[in-house]
């Protein structure tokens, strides 16, 4: 549990007062990530009443994601001062909430669309089966989960720059789901740490990744 503990109790707050005047000067709806999922999510919009975002920050992104999609959204982040922050802008559709990917505090089958906005790379090893299930728990069938993640096409890990003893842990997340063969994968947006398109240094890619949770994954051949 050391990287979650490490961002609970401070590097989450340090990750946001990095960030934060960034954050509020970019075009929300510009950044790869969020434009890849309003494309392929605004034609299934009447799907979508209930969304958590998973390592929300202040909940920008989840923001600009409810407004469009006529949703109300839930938002977890390590980060008390980015939740605090979050919480006073007073968003009527929008509530943050601070934790861990790993012990997610809501009913199952509660949320319509889960995004993981660019966090697992952060994650403890050791829970990150758990958080993967903790995510599919909220998750109802039917419903999207969407992964934004370093996803280079190799397993490799990187010395966390601002902390030391920590690691970015970069893999192809939404595999983990499709594998099992009760996730779907809709579509993959592939692009850079760096720019908005597809990087050839394997260390710098990213991609958003749009599953769908099957009803019922299995053929049944009685
Ligand atoms: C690279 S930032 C991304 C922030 C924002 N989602 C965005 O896309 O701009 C990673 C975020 O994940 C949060 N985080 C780190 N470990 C986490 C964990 N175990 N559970 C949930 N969020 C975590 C960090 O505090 C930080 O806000």
């Amino acid at each position: 549990m050391k990287q979650n503990f490490i961002f609970l109790s401070s590097e989450g707050d340090a990750w946001y007062e990095r960030n934060q005047t960034h954050l509020t000067q970019i075009n929300i709806a510009e950044e790869p990530d969020i434009s890849y999922i309003l494309a392929s999510l605004l034609p299934v919009k009447d799907q979508i009443d209930n969304i958590l975002e998973i390592g929300c920050s202040s909940g920008l992104k989840l923001k600009k994601l409810c407004d469009e999609l006529d949703a109300k959204g839930v938002g977890i982040e390590p980060s008390e001062k980015a939740v605090m922050d979050g919480n006073a802008m007073k968003h009527d559709s929008v509530t943050l909430v601070q934790g861990t990917g790993d012990s997610l505090p809501f009913a199952d089958a509660s949320f319509d669309l889960v995004n993981f906005a660019f966090c697992l790379y952060l994650f403890d090893r050791n829970t990150l089966l758990k958080s993967l299930a903790e995510a599919d728990r909220v998750l109802k069938p039917g419903g999207y989960m969407v992964i934004t993640d370093f996803d280079p096409g190799t397993q490799r890990k990187r010395a966390y720059s601002h902390f030391p003893g920590l690691f970015s842990y970069k893999q192809n997340y939404g595999s983990l789901y499709t594998s099992a063969g009760l996730y779907y994968l809709t579509g993959k947006k592939c692009f850079s740490h760096r720019s908005t398109v597809f990087d050839t240094d394997a260390d710098e890619r990213v991609s958003t990744q749009i599953l769908y949770k099957e009803k019922d994954a299995f053929i049944n051949e009685s």
